[in-house]
């Protein structure tokens, strides 16, 4: 069944705080606007989506390291990028009744979306979070918050280098914080305050940026489908125009998701040219070319970059997973969820509480954890209740101990999608769990 587009993002809202995946930050004290928490199921996930993105990028491939840089940098790093001049949003405030501050690029004409009141003229202002280090508060302490993590993979540019044994074309990952004071923070976790970067600084020869800014757009864009399992026809790529491109990039393209409220970015995927190694170099007035061993000649590399936080994959990935449909006349809610990304995989659930088949289905999931993220479901409730509960937390599979358990050594799989049992031997378990789950 398909749920009304319009209606779909207040249900995913309500089934991410029912489940306990998400929070408002501080709430018992009103929450603090673009801040969320994520509780159990909604780390289960994170992780998931991390962990996934590191294995693709750094662990299956020779020609990614990872780096892990501070959270708060010098201003020297931001003045020579550009941020403290270019990361910039133009903000118009309403003069009317509710004095709300908008994006000026995210309102059409000159009246307040919200009251219909005037609105100021648009100034610019600065997303980054700005703080102190050490006990003086004055220009020589002021310290940022990063808003990117791409600016720790260029100042240590040089340090990996002569550390590790990389050679052009090679490209250094991280993920991490990175915080933004964004003036409209909305679409729940879409545009937050503070998100979790995942991006990598692919470094290339001048004349090669094309060839791979062609091989990255549709790399990330086939993990999307293949290894998260999101709608393909719900993704399209978008080809920044060039007079709306950033202040580092020669092209850029969007990995665009069909969100309820339209088509937005995903993750971008941009051709930052060798522009942040020659702005630190002049700045820092240190040596960051490379040597060609075929020339001889020292040059600065190119960079191509994918970039997405995981706060925006997890919001997608609910969007693209939620459904409702009704099973045996009564309505369900579930996410259908690829096994690769759900935040409990496998599911044990003993029909009842006779200590002895507690006692299987604890050498099942005893068995079952560690290749799988389990959970095991004892409490009240019947069968079928359980099997709904597991549905709305996405669990592609629930393995049922019932008293023939006792007799066959076997257990039924209960498939989330198709509801379907199938009857597997306990020694069986673990292999056709796997060829499930694809
Ligand atoms: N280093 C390049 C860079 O930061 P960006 O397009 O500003 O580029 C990259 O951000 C990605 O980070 C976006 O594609 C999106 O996935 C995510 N992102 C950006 N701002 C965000 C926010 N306020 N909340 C959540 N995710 C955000």
């Amino acid at each position: 069944m398909t749920v009304d587009r319009n209606e779909l993002m207040d249900r995913v809202v309500a089934l991410t705080k029912r489940r306990g995946f998400i929070f408002p930050t501080a709430e018992i004290y009103g929450g603090l606007s673009g801040f969320y928490e994520f509780g159990p199921y909604g780390v289960a996930l994170k992780r998931a989506i991390r962990d996934l993105w590191w294995r693709h990028m750094v662990d299956l491939r020779d020609d990614v390291v990872g780096l892990e840089s501070t959270l708060i940098m010098p201003a020297a790093v931001w003045e020579a990028s550009g941020h403290l001049t270019n990361f910039v949003d133009p903000l118009r405030q309403c003069l009317g009744k509710c004095k709300k501050r908008w994006r000026a690029d995210h309102v059409l004409g000159e009246k307040c979306p919200e009251c219909g009141g005037p609105l100021d003229e648009a100034r610019m202002f600065n997303l980054m979070f700005k703080t102190y280090v050490g006990p003086l508060q004055d220009r020589a302490s002021e310290v940022y918050l990063r808003p990117e993590t791409a600016q720790g993979m260029f100042v240590d540019f040089k340090n990996i280098i002569n550390s590790t044994r990389v050679r052009v074309p090679f490209g250094i990952a991280q993920q991490g914080k990175a915080f933004r004071n964004e003036i409209t923070p909305g679409n729940f976790v879409f545009r937050v305050r503070e998100f979790e970067l995942m991006e990598m600084e692919y470094f290339v020869r001048p004349q090669a940026d094309d060839e791979w800014f062609s091989y990255w757009r549709s790399e990330r864009l086939r993990w999307y489908t293949d290894v998260l399992g999101l709608d393909k026809n719900r993704l399209r790529f978008y080809d920044h125009p060039k007079e709306s491109l950033s202040h580092y990039s020669k092209q850029t393209t969007d990995i665009e998701y069909e969100f309820p409220f339209g088509w937005g970015e995903l993750e971008g995927i941009a051709d930052r040219t060798d522009y942040d190694l020659a702005v630190h170099q002049e700045k820092s007035k240190q040596d960051l070319t490379s040597l060609d061993p075929e020339t001889n000649e020292r040059y600065l590399p190119w960079v191509i970059e994918p970039a997405v936080s995981v706060e925006r994959i997890f919001i997608t990935l609910l969007l693209d997973a939620y459904d409702e449909d009704v099973v045996n006349n009564e309505p369900r809610t579930l996410l259908r969820l690829h096994p690769n990304v759900a935040p409990v995989q496998v599911a044990v659930v003993p029909l009842s509480k006779k200590e002895e088949l507690i006692r299987v289905a604890k050498d099942v999931i005893k068995a079952l954890r560690g290749q799988f993220r389990v959970e095991y479901d004892q409490t009240g409730g019947n069968i079928g209740r359980r099997y709904r509960r597991q549905d709305e937390i996405g669990t592609p599979f629930c393995i049922t101990v019932d008293f023939d358990t006792l007799n066959d050594q076997a257990v039924t799989i209960r498939k989330r999608d198709s509801t379907e049992q199938e009857r597997v031997k306990i020694a069986d378990l673990s292999p056709r769990l796997n060829s499930l789950a694809g």
